[in-house]
């Protein structure tokens, strides 16, 4: 059992040891930290358990079956659900649209959206907050998380602020849900709408609660919004009419939008004595000219903002000094504007060539584990040299003695995994593979350690795989320029993101 200061790290073998019935222990989800990151093992089998001593108990022990409360449904509730996932303000709050400001379309490597992933995880996720604010209903955004290497973000407002969820679980914020229904009757909306043939109604799964949609003509929009409002307020109802990327309309009530949900989370944050710090809005089209209206907040419309956006900005703001027009395409404009505010670290680790080369002054685990995944990509689509060098600094941040369990429940030890690492080189050679990590929450456990979890995806041509990782990292001792060992590794498939075959997963 390896100890680490004055703690151990256990791995048994739950249904071996203790019999079918008992799925954990009577501690978890584990208080590994005040933000709470303790997890189940999706399969169930394996644990990774990390014992603290105390003066007084040594270890406690595991309660009777019998005793366990019911595990939680859905087994993503790692994060905490609610807004509190930080105990402190945080350092910056991102609220980004998705469709042509966080991911480009027109970019079917998705640069840009990994270049933002790779600062997010290094730099921000560990006293920051994302939060993603999208015209598209859960069904199209969960569609697109499937299609795209997004983040998970801790807050997700969709369907043009109508809808605000929290955390992994996406638990709805039921208070928005009931502020929203006042003065709101959508069968006074559809009935006055269908008197229009100038709007096409969208797929039914953009028509929300909160929210009517229509495709309408560019020439047309203008007109059919103003007759629009005036039947609509006739009617008794204050609602919001928005044309976005020249096609979409959208009737809300008048106190939602994109806005007025992130005024309500301001507001949240403000009562809770937590307001961030900084915030920046991010958008490309109509539906976000909203966003860059709340006070203090600092803005960006990215290189390729729709004209209605740009018409909104010179008509509304143009004298902000705190919104800018960025010269860059989508993602890649949101990581300029960060660096343009001075709000924090703007270089991204996809952007330094020699990683070996980025010393850090003080340890930092989240950017190690960014940094070793983003080399680990390079090295096998043999964007770096195959140099002796390499292969000795990897051996030099293993753990001889250390332990890599794969997903596929095998373990090897970390000094061995040189020559996988050598086998590997080039393999991924002229491919469309890449790696991205996710949600990278480290714990410092010790002095000189530090327990960090974090999601590890893989993409090669159309295939995708995904691990829960676990991994034990330690500055004891270190003498070699790349910074902390790996210890220990633990991965386990993400559910429904495993491969038939798994010899082709390495780390
Ligand atoms: C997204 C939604 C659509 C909406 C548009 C603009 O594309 O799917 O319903 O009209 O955003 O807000
Ligand atoms: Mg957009």
């Amino acid at each position: 059992m390896p100890r680490i200061g004055s703690q151990y790290l256990l791995q048994p073998i739950i249904n071996n040891c203790l019999g079918p019935k008992l799925a954990r222990p009577s501690s978890f989800p584990l208080p590994l930290s005040p933000s709470g990151s303790g997890s189940y093992p999706p399969g169930g089998e394996r644990l990774i358990l990390l014992l603290r001593t105390h003066p007084s108990s040594p270890i406690r022990p595991i309660a009777s079956a019998a005793s366990l409360p019911p595990p939680p449904t859905p087994n993503e509730v790692h994060i905490k659900v609610t807004m509190d996932r930080l105990a402190d303000a945080a350092h910056l709050m991102i609220v980004s649209d998705l469709d042509h400001t966080m991911v480009d379309h027109h970019d079917p490597e998705n640069m840009s959206l990994l270049r933002f992933n790779a600062l997010w995880e290094a730099n921000y996720r560990d006293n920051s907050l994302l939060v993603f604010s999208t015209g598209r209903s859960p069904t199209l955004y969960k569609e697109l998380r499937k299609e795209k290497p997004m983040l998970t973000p801790d807050i997700t407002i969709m369907s043009v602020g109508t809808e605000i969820t929290y955390g992994n679980a996406m638990v709805p914020d039921d208070g928005w849900v009931e502020f929203l229904n006042q003065k709101w009757d959508r069968k006074i909306v559809t009935e006055e709408t269908s008197k229009f043939p100038e709007l096409t109604l969208q797929s039914h799964t953009e028509q929300r609660p909160h929210k009517v949609s229509f495709y309408v003509q560019k020439d047309k929009a203008q007109d059919v919004i103003k007759a629009l409002a005036a039947r609509l307020e006739e009617r008794g109802l204050d609602v919001k009419i928005i044309y976005s990327g020249g096609m979409d309309l959208d009737i809300l009530p008048q106190g939602a939008g994109k806005g007025q949900a992130l005024a309500y989370l301001l507001k949240k944050f403000k009562a809770e004595g937590k307001s961030p710090n900084n915030t920046l809005v991010c958008g490309d089209s109509g539906n976000d000219a909203e966003l860059f209206s709340i006070p203090e907040v600092y803005g960006v419309m990215v290189s390729n903002a729709q004209e209605e956006l740009l018409q909104w900005h010179a008509a509304n703001a143009k004298d902000n000094s705190k919104i800018i027009h960025a010269t860059e395409r989508c993602a890649a404009g949101i990581i300029q504007a960060i660096g343009h505010f001075n709000l924090g670290p703007s270089v991204s680790p996809r952007d330094v060539t020699d990683l070996s080369d980025s010393k850090l002054e003080d340890f930092d685990p989240a950017y190690e584990v960014v940094k070793f995944n983003l080399f680990f990509e390079r090295w096998r689509r043999a964007e770096v040299e195959k140099s002796e060098l390499y292969l000795a600094n990897m051996k030099a941040v293993c753990c001889p003695s250390g332990v890599l369990v794969h997903p596929s429940g095998i373990e090897k030890l970390l000094g061995d995994c040189e020559n996988a690492f050598r086998t590997c080189y080039g393999d991924q050679q002229g491919k469309s593979y890449r790696v991205w990590v996710d949600q990278v929450l480290p714990t410092q456990v010790g002095s000189d350690s530090w327990l960090v979890k974090y999601k590890k995806w893989e993409l090669s041509g159309e295939k995708q795989k995904g691990c829960l990782t676990t991994v034990l990292l330690s500055s004891k001792g270190v003498s070699v320029p790349e910074g902390l060992t790996w210890v220990h590794v633990h991965q386990t498939w993400l559910d429904g993101a495993g491969p038939t075959d798994d010899s082709s997963w390495f780390f």
